[in-house]
């Protein structure tokens, strides 16, 4: 599990840079940034820590091929060019998806058809096996083809890394926890001050901050797809899992809060608080309108995502309340306050231009993260 690949963090976009630093800081080599994700080395072990562990990536995959494709010999020729031995043992479900932008390959389709069968007869050639049940585990393969540029991927991770596991009910409009996590990372906060949501609804920026200030991985509850494929060694990857899990630090989590109107919202966040291997205590929650919080602490940081009031008939509604969080600050006027929205006249109904802005998406919908210093 030593051999060195080169990989690829897919990133919302926007979240390239907050990649980048990630891989960086936990030791990855030839880190690049690119439109939509991060290319980087590293061993197969690394990679298996690194779903553990990183907070912003949507998935992580090994690049196995890497060329240009505009017809589909060529994407045979690329996908038969590929060792598959090391991954494939001929019991495996091919499973292949495939994305196609601007490109003469435009076929989803075929190209996933043509990949499937160059896959087929490399492994017959090279093992000589004739049948193929496909009962084993997933072999995730993802085809990115962009302007014929062409990506052959093995997607490591399997289900999308924001899926921590924690969530399973989901409350109105909830933050993707990758996009949760950026914004605790973009926020003034940093562990050992208060940290405030005020409309936090299922809870999910508290949890992501209460796993920074604990140093607990996002992933250590969960499965990837590498852990079933025949390269990986269970016993090294539990090593690994152990040495992770054990630099979490209990009790750590102190100043971490919320609060928003709908009981049934903060239900399901004490819910998702649980299922995060959370205690109660870590993260107090009160069912307070915010033109009616007054916090104790002198100063913190506010982070919030507030309804957008993206249907017309809410948007009145949603920009009276942007004005409110403004009141919530002038209230509290030590502390910061920081807010998502994809509303274009969010600052307008705020009253106040942002001290720092960062265009962002949630989901498909264009978003900016305002900061008021
Ligand atoms: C977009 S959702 C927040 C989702 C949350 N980030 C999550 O991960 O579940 C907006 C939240 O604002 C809350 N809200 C709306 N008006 C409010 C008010 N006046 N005071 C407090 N919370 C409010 C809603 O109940 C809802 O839970």
């Amino acid at each position: 599990m030593d051999r060195q690949f080169r990989c690829f963090a897919s990133a919302a976009f926007g979240m390239e840079g907050l990649i980048s630093t990630e891989l960086k800081r936990l030791g990855a080599s030839a880190v690049t940034a690119e439109n939509g994700g991060v290319l980087f080395d590293c061993s197969l072990i690394r990679l298996f820590e690194f779903n553990l562990r990183m907070h912003f990536s949507d998935r992580l995959f090994i690049i196995l091929s890497d060329t240009v494709c505009r017809s589909f010999e060529d994407l045979y020729q690329a996908v038969y060019g590929i060792d598959w031995s090391f991954c494939f043992t001929g019991k495996e479900a091919i499973n292949i998806s495939c994305k196609c932008t601007r490109s003469t390959l435009m076929s989803q389709r075929d190209c996933q058809s043509v990949a499937k069968k160059a896959i087929i007869e490399k492994t017959k050639k090279t093992t000589g096996l004739q049948v193929f049940p496909e009962s084993g585990a997933p072999l995730p393969i993802h085809i990115s083809v962009r302007n014929d540029h062409t990506r052959i991927l093995l997607n490591t991770s399997g289900d999308a890394l924001s899926r921590r596991g924690y969530r399973t009910w989901n409350g109105e409009a909830p933050l993707r926890e990758t996009l949760a996590a950026a914004l605790v990372e973009l926020s003034p906060w940093h562990p050992g001050i208060p940290l405030h949501d005020p409309c936090c609804g299922t809870g999910t920026l508290l949890i992501e901050a209460a796993f920074m200030a604990s140093h607990r991985a996002p992933g250590i509850n969960r499965r990837f797809s590498m852990e079933d494929l025949c390269f990986s060694d269970p016993s090294i990857l539990n090593t690994v899992r152990e040495k992770v899990r054990s630099e979490l630090i209990h009790g750590y989590v102190t100043g971490i809060t919320g609060s928003d109107i709908d009981p049934d919202a903060l239900e399901l966040a004490r819910r998702h608080i649980r299922q995060a291997g959370l205690c109660q205590d870590d993260i107090l929650l009160s069912c307070v309108p915010l033109q009616q919080l007054k916090l104790e602490a002198s100063d913190g940081v506010f982070l919030c995502n507030p309804p957008y009031g993206e249907r017309l008939s809410d948007q009145k509604n949603c920009r009276l309340l942007y004005r409110d969080l403004h009141a919530l600050k002038d209230r509290h006027p030590s502390w910061r306050l920081c807010a998502i929205s994809s509303d274009p006249a969010f600052e307008r109904s705020y009253g106040k231009r942002a001290d720092r802005k960062r265009r962002l998406y949630n989901g498909r919908l264009e978003c900016v993260f305002y900061c008021f210093d």
